[in-house]
């Protein structure tokens, strides 16, 4: 069967990943997770004190861009990839709320992307790749077979995070997590740079109401239709 690309794009926490990781493992695909990417550089500012009160350190952060290696590893206990940079494991610490509330000011400067992109673009040359993020079926592969933009609402999926975080153990309150995804919703739509939007070739997909088995249902047809 033919190797394609697919592209999953939509707003923060609506489970993207969810239903992407399952769609590559099931048809034997690689997964990347572009947000993860944008979210170890947060982390790499925030190890560094790149964080001022006056906004990002841009001049440094710019410099210390070929010194930021990032790469994926899967589990071999969970079969779940795990970022890492600079050669550490930084999966648990780029899902905290302090790199949520960092991040998209970090994902809107035009040098992190470009290089964020270059990287992904390498990633996905040989296709059988999925990759979720906000631009990838219209920056990163705007040649995909297949695309799709998935949305829900700001609170189901603020309910979502909370439940995620719950069951780690991790102390959060949903007022909170509810201006975080509102928040990063506006950055993410109003950046200068590969803004979020639905490419003209995707599928729209709200799964406010959807259950995970469901919508894994609903890609895996999407897929046989793009392959078929
Ligand atoms: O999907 P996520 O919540 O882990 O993404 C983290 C942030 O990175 C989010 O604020 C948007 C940004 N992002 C992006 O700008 N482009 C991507 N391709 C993926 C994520």
């Amino acid at each position: 069967m033919k190797k394609i690309t697919i592209a999953i794009d939509g707003y923060s926490s609506c489970g993207k990943s969810t239903m992407a990781k399952d769609l590559a493992r099931e048809v034997g695909y690689i997964y990347i997770d572009s947000g993860a990417m944008y979210r170890a550089v947060t982390l790499y500012c925030l190890e560094n004190e790149l964080f001022t009160p006056e906004g990002i350190n841009t001049d440094e952060l710019e410099k210390a861009m070929s010194d930021i290696q990032i790469s994926f590893q899967l589990n071999p206990d969970t079969q779940r990839p795990m970022t890492f940079l600079n050669g550490v494991n930084v999966e648990e610490r780029i899902r905290t709320m302090e790199v949520s509330s960092h991040v998209s000011p970090v994902a809107a400067l035009p040098f992190v992307r470009a290089a964020m992109v270059k990287l992904q673009q390498e990633m996905g040359k040989e296709k059988g790749i999925v990759m979720d993020g906000r631009d990838i079926g219209t920056a990163v592969f705007p040649d995909a077979e297949l695309k799709i933009f998935v949305t829900a609402s700001a609170e189901i999926r603020a309910q979502r995070r909370f439940d995620e975080l719950k069951a780690k153990g991790q102390e959060a309150s949903f007022e909170e997590i509810l201006q975080n995804v509102k928040e990063r919703d506006h950055i993410d739509q109003n950046r200068a740079v590969s803004p979020l939007r639905q490419a003209e070739d995707a599928i729209l997909l709200d799964n406010s109401h959807l259950t995970i088995e469901e919508q894994k249902q609903w890609l895996k047809e999407r897929f046989e239709e793009a392959t078929n």
